[in-house]
């Protein structure tokens, strides 16, 4: 049986207090509506449906590239109300499996638990115990079975002490849809359409509500305001945390490590404490991340290891590497095996050979530098004319003495040497040694000038 996903988006979540729309606020570096669709498009469904209100073109132009189908609920009168809105392009037949843009942490395994135990039934939802429910729906149950869910402003006294609550996760068959969503009314305390009063026309029916239970509680978790946010977050990276330990990461603490994206690694891989990845990353066999490093789509090869506090922005660094401490590979930076890149140095849209060195204080932009070079401390690829840039140039095993200005375009050849504090303007023959500087002058027996006493 084919299934369509309804995903409820519309709300403006006020408690946010934030001009971005709730479902756009991130989660571990994603919006969270982002995490709810990967897990629908996970599921192979049929069709993505996702009602949008508040914040509607923002919402919209964030998911561009997705293949969903947008309808707008203009208005936002309830939950029943938002599915409703999706029935001029819903399915006859079939199910439907509906979610919350603000319930991020939703795993596959329970949505497709929910899907399984709903065929049979006709409807089924996810539902939890809590031990404090308060605000929640409830689920009424007799002799074990679902009566109601009953909204907290809606229960009495007695229906407040269930513990067991709607998680707002439903899976419901497109034909009841149908029937039912045009029968709902908003006769209750919040004056809304109830999505949960399907229950009620669900028994009426003869069916019986099926049931399942999250495996963890934080997968049903809501957000509202930007304390449940962080706590989310927390759980989110702890949930995380444990997989990466699982597949054998060493985290030395896992309650001090951010994975905003994916990260596929290697065995044996050590990451020290402060750490944030983000985006798509990988680490090979035994890399070793240093405590504070910051890394974004970026390609780590095996055995290589970063000293405390770089960071690494879409870079590729070959096997057996070293960086660091406080280094920075910007876009571009493309290293081959055992380079050693040291403190303080930049490296953009540069590609350095293999076993070369730069060990400290340098900027090497838009360069290509060949195997076995030795940038000296202080060395500067002057790239930019202030309109263009321009690229040098450095060939195998060439020595950049300390302090150089490479003005480029440039080009030093293979082997060539240029004196500590160059200016290199003009290119360097392979082999060669360039030296440009004035002269040193010496005056012997030199008197400075006396400070004069009052
Ligand atoms: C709903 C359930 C409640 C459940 C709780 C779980 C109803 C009546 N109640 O309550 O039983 O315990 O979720 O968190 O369904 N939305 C729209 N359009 C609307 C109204 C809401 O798209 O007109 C969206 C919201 O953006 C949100 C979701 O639906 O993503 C849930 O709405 P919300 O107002 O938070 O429902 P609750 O009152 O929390
Ligand atoms: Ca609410």
């Amino acid at each position: 049986m084919s299934t369509t996903v309804i995903i409820l988006a519309a709300g403006k979540g006020t408690r946010m207090r934030s001009s971005l729309p709730k479902v756009l606020q991130p989660l571990a570096g994603r919006p969270l509506l982002g995490h709810v669709i990967e897990t629908a498009k996970n599921l192979q469904v049929e069709d993505i449906i996702t009602i949008f209100g508040h914040g509607g073109p923002l919402v919209q132009q964030a998911f561009a590239d997705e293949n969903i189908q947008w309808v707008e609920q203009a208005e936002q009168l309830g939950t029943g109300h938002a599915v409703k809105v999706t029935l001029p392009v819903l399915p006859d037949s079939g199910m439907s499996l509906i979610l919350s843009g603000d319930v991020p942490c939703v795993q596959q395994s329970t949505l497709q638990r929910l899907i399984d135990s709903s065929m049979a039934t006709g409807i089924g939802l996810v539902t939890l115990t809590l031990p404090d429910s308060t605000g929640y729906g409830r689920i009424v149950r007799k002799d074990g079975k679902i009566q109601a869910i009953v909204e907290h402003k809606d229960a009495s006294d007695g229906q407040r002490q269930i513990k067991e609550i709607n998680t707002g996760i439903y899976c419901v068959s497109n034909a009841r849809l149908h029937q039912w969503l045009p029968q709902l009314s908003n006769n209750n305390a919040q004056g809304e359409y109830y999505l949960t009063d399907i229950v009620a026309m669900a028994l009426a029916d003869g069916l019986e509500i099926a049931s399942i239970q999250p495996e963890l509680a934080f997968e049903v978790e809501g957000v509202n305001d930007r304390t449940q946010l962080a706590a989310l977050e927390r759980e989110f990276q702890a949930w995380q945390a444990v997989k990466l330990m699982q597949q054998g990461v060493h985290l030395i603490d896992p309650t001090r490590f951010d994975l905003r994206g994916k990260l596929t690694v290697g065995q044996d891989v050590r990451i020290d404490i402060n750490v944030i990845i983000e985006g798509n990353c990988e680490l090979g066999d035994r890399v070793e991340i240093g405590a504070g490093c910051i890394i974004r789509n970026t390609r780590i090869a095996a055995g290589t290891r970063v000293q405390p506090y770089s960071i690494f922005e879409d870079a590729v660094v070959g096997a057996d590497v070293q960086i660091g401490p406080f280094a920075r590979l910007r876009p571009g930076a493309r290293l081959a095996d055992q380079v050693h890149i040291g403190n303080f140095v930049e490296v953009k849209n540069t590609q350095i050979g293999h076993g070369s060195k730069a060990n400290h204080l340098a900027y090497l932009g838009d360069a290509e530098i060949g195997a076995g070079a030795n940038i000296g401390a202080g060395t500067i690829t002057c790239n930019y004319d202030g309109v263009n840039k321009h690229k040098t140039v450095i060939g195998d095993d060439a020595f950049i003495g300390t302090n150089n200005s490479l003005v480029a375009p440039v080009s030093i050849g293979t082997g060539a040497t240029t004196g500590a504090g160059s200016t290199i303007t003009r290119d360097v023959a392979d082999h060669s040694l360039a030296v440009e500087r004035a002269k040193q002058i010496s005056k012997e027996n030199y008197q400075r000038p006396q400070k004069v006493r009052k």
